[in-house]
C-alpha cells in the first residue's frame, strides 16, 4: 500500500517538475489573438522609410534609399545630416550605436561610444575634499570624452553600405554650406541655450546672432566650418577627422583651454563591431544593443520579467493597476542591478548572460508581491547608477530588402559640451558625465554608478541607448529607440508593450504619455495622462510615490508588415522629427 503510494506521489512530482520547466519554453503567440498587430500609422510606404528628429535629415535618407543606396547607405547619410540640421544630438563629436540587419542574416552592432582621453584619471571631477563637480563633467572641455561617430558610421558605410562617402556625405555638406530653414523647435531650441553658448566664443559665433538677436523660424542656418569639416571627412575618409587639419584644430582647441584630449587619442579611437544581445518575447526576436550600452540588458530583463504576466483587460481599473504595479516594480528591479554590473566590457567583466537569463528574470519576478518594495530594499539581484542627459536622437531605416538600421547617437547634453572646436564648427560631447564619477553618487539623470563605470583612461561610458530591432519568424517586424537618458529604456520598453501586447497602432503606441521608475530617485515619474484617477489612486494605495515630470523621450520607430510588404513610421509628438517614406 505504502509502496503504490510512493509511486503515485514520484509521478505527480515527475508531472509538476514537468510542467514547472515546460512553463519557461510556454509561448504564448501560439494563442492567435495574440498575433495580432495592428499596422496602421500616420506614414506608410513599399520601397523604404526613414524616421528621425530632423524633417531635413529623413528626406537625405529618403533621397539615397531611392537613387538605389542601402538602408546602410541612409543612415550614414542620415547621421551626417543630423550633425548639421540637428545639432542639439545629431553629430561628429560625439558617439553612438547602431544596431542592423543586413542581407537577411546577419544581425550585429557597431559601438562607436565615445572613449575617455588617456590622461583621464578616476577623480578628474572631485574637488580638493573630494566632492564631485558636476559643471567639470557636463560643460565645457573637461568634460568630453573622445568622439566615436565619424569613425563608426565610415565603419558601417565601408563593411555593410554600397555607396560612396561622396554619394552619402554631399547632402550633409550642402546643407551646411548652403544653410536651410531653421524649424520654429530648432529656433528656441537654440535662443533657450544662448547665455551657455556664449560662453565659448567658437560657440557664440555659430550658435548666436549678432546684438542677441533671436533666431526665428524660416530664416537660413549657415554653417561654413562645419561643411569645410565635412569635406575633409569626405575627401580623406577617417583621417579628415582623427588626423591633421580637424585633429590639429581638436588639439588646439584643447591645450587652449585646459582640455585634455590629444592627437594621439584621437589616432588611436577604434570604433567596436559587437554582439548584439537578444531574447524571445513571446513568440518576437527581440535584439538590442550590448555593454557599453546598459539599454540592451536593461530592455531584455524588462522583458523577461513581465512576459508571464497577462495582458490586463484596458477597461479594468483594477486589473490595469496591478499590472503597472508590477511593472513599475521590474524597473526598479533592473535599475538597481544596472547600477551595479553594467560598464565598459573591455574594462570589467559584466555577468551578461546570468542578466539576461529568463530563469534570473523569473526569480526576479518572484520577488514581486502586491505591495511596493520600497527601493532600500531593492538590492542588485546578482549580488548603483550615474546621471545622462535627455538629449539624445534616434533614427530607424529599412530599404525593401529588409536591411534594417538602428541608431542611437548623442553628445549628451542638448548641444554637448556647448564647445565648438573652433574653425571646424562643430560640437563637441560631455560624455564624461556618463562615467560614475564618484560611485554611489547620481549623474545628470540621477542615475547612481559602481565601479564597473568609474573613469579609466580609454575606457567606454556607460550608457542607456537602446537602439533595437524586433523580427517574427525570421523576418523584419519594428525598428526603434529613443534619447531620454535613463529614461531611454523605459520609453523603449513601453512602446514595444504597446505594439506586441496592448495592439496599439505605432503612433498611438509611441505618443501615449510614459511612466519611468529606475529605482533611485525613490519615486515614480510620470507624463501627464500616464494613468487615469482610478488607477492612480490604486497605485497610491499600494505605496507609489507619483511624481509628475514634462514629457520626455522622442522615439523614432517603423512597423514593418513584411507579408504584404508595407513599412508604417511616426516620430514621436514629443520631437518635431519626420517619418518619410516612398
Ligand atoms: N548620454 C546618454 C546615454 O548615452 O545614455
Amino acid at each position: 500500500m505504502l509502496r503504490k503510494n510512493l509511486g503515485i506521489l514520484v509521478v505527480l512530482g515527475l508531472v509538476v517538475l514537468f510542467l514547472y520547466y515546460a512553463s519557461y519554453f510556454y509561448d504564448p503567440t501560439h494563442d492567435k489573438k495574440n498575433a495580432y498587430i495592428n499596422y496602421t500609422s500616420d506614414a506608410a510606404g513599399m520601397e523604404g522609410m526613414v524616421v528621425s528628429a530632423s524633417s531635413y535629415a529623413s528626406k537625405v535618407g529618403i533621397d539615397i534609399l531611392k537613387k538605389g543606396g542601402n538602408a546602410i547607405d541612409a543612415s550614414v547619410a542620415v547621421g551626417f545630416a543630423l550633425a548639421v540640421t540637428y545639432p542639439q544630438a545629431g553629430n561628429i563629436g560625439g558617439g553612438g550605436f547602431m544596431v542592423l540587419r543586413v542581407h537577411d542574416s546577419i544581425i550585429t552592432s557597431i559601438d562607436y561610444r565615445e572613449k575617455a582621453p588617456s590622461a583621464s584619471t578616476r577623480n578628474m571631477y572631485l574637488d580638493s575634499s573630494g566632492k564631485f563637480d558636476p559643471d567639470l563633467s557636463q560643460f565645457g572641455h573637461l568634460s568630453s570624452g573622445v568622439p566615436g561617430s565619424v569613425a563608426g558610421m565610415l565603419y558601417a558605410l565601408e563593411k555593410y553600405g554600397t555607396m560612396s562617402r561622396d554619394e552619402v556625405m554631399q547632402p550633409a555638406i550642402d546643407l551646411a554650406e548652403n544653410g536651410f530653414e531653421i524649424e520654429p523647435k530648432f529656433a528656441e531650441s537654440l535662443n533657450a541655450n544662448f547665455d551657455d553658448f556664449s560662453e565659448f566664443p567658437s560657440t557664440k559665433k555659430i550658435f548666436t546672432k549678432k546684438n542677441s538677436l533671436n533666431f526665428f523660424a524660416g530664416e537660413k542656418f549657415v554653417q561654413k566650418d562645419l561643411a569645410s569639416t565635412l569635406r575633409r571627412i569626405r575627401d580623406d575618409g577617417r583621417d579628415g577627422f582623427y588626423k591633421g587639419v580637424t585633429a590639429d584644430m581638436i588639439e588646439n582647441e584643447m591645450v587652449s583651454n585646459d582640455g585634455i584630449i590629444t592627437k594621439e587619442d584621437l589616432a588611436n579611437y577604434q570604433p567596436v563591431e559587437r554582439n548584439v544581445i537578444s531574447t524571445n518575447y513571446k513568440g518576437y526576436d527581440v535584439y538590442s544593443m550590448a555593454p557599453p550600452s546598459s539599454g540592451g540588458i536593461a530592455l531584455i530583463n524588462l522583458l523577461n520579467m513581465i512576459e508571464h504576466d497577462p495582458v490586463p483587460d484596458t477597461n479594468n481599473s483594477i486589473d490595469m493597476a496591478n499590472y503597472y504595479h508590477t511593472v513599475i516594480e521590474s524597473m526598479k528591479r533592473v535599475y538597481a542591478d544596472r547600477s551595479e554590473y553594467l560598464g565598459d566590457p573591455d574594462f570589467y567583466k559584466i555577468p551578461q548572460q546570468e542578466l539576461i537569463d529568463k530563469s534570473y528574470s523569473k526569480e526576479r519576478r518572484r520577488e514581486i508581491t502586491d505591495s511596493i518594495t520600497p527601493s532600500s530594499e531593492i538590492k542588485p539581484g546578482l549580488g548603483v547608477i550615474h546621471k545622462e542627459s535627455d538629449q539624445t536622437t534616434h533614427y530607424s531605416v529599412i530599404d525593401k530588402y529588409g536591411n534594417m538600421v538602428s541608431v542611437t547617437t548623442t553628445l549628451n547634453n542638448t548641444y554637448g559640451s556647448c564647445v565648438v572646436v573652433n574653425g571646424a564648427g562643430f560640437l563637441l560631447n560631455d560624455e564624461m558625465d556618463d562615467f560614475a564619477s564618484k560611485p554611489g553618487e547620481p549623474n545628470m539623470f540621477g542615475l547612481i554608478g559602481s565601479d564597473a563605470n568609474s573613469i579609466q583612461p580609454n575606457k567606454r561610458m556607460l550608457s542607456s541607448m537602446t537602439p533595437t530591432l524586433i523580427l517574427k519568424d525570421g523576418k523584419p517586424l519594428m525598428i526603434l529607440g529613443s534619447p531620454g537618458g535613463g529614461k531611454i529604456i523605459t520609453s523603449v520598453f513601453l512602446t514595444i508593450l504597446n505594439v506586441l501586447d496592448f495592439k496599439l497602432p505605432l503612433h498611438i503606441a509611441i505618443d501615449k504619455p510614459r511612466f519611468h521608475h529606475q529605482w533611485l530617485p525613490v519615486y515614480l515619474q510620470t507624463e501627464q495622462g500616464a494613468f487615469d484617477t482610478a488607477v492612480t489612486n490604486i497605485l497610491q494605495q499600494k505605496g507609489h510615490r507619483i511624481n509628475e515630470i514634462g514629457d520626455y523621450g522622442n522615439v523614432c520607430a517603423i512597423l514593418i508588415d513584411w507579408n504584404r510588404h508595407i513599412f508604417y513610421g511616426h516620430a514621436d509628438r514629443r520631437g518635431y522629427g519626420i517619418a518619410l517614406s516612398y
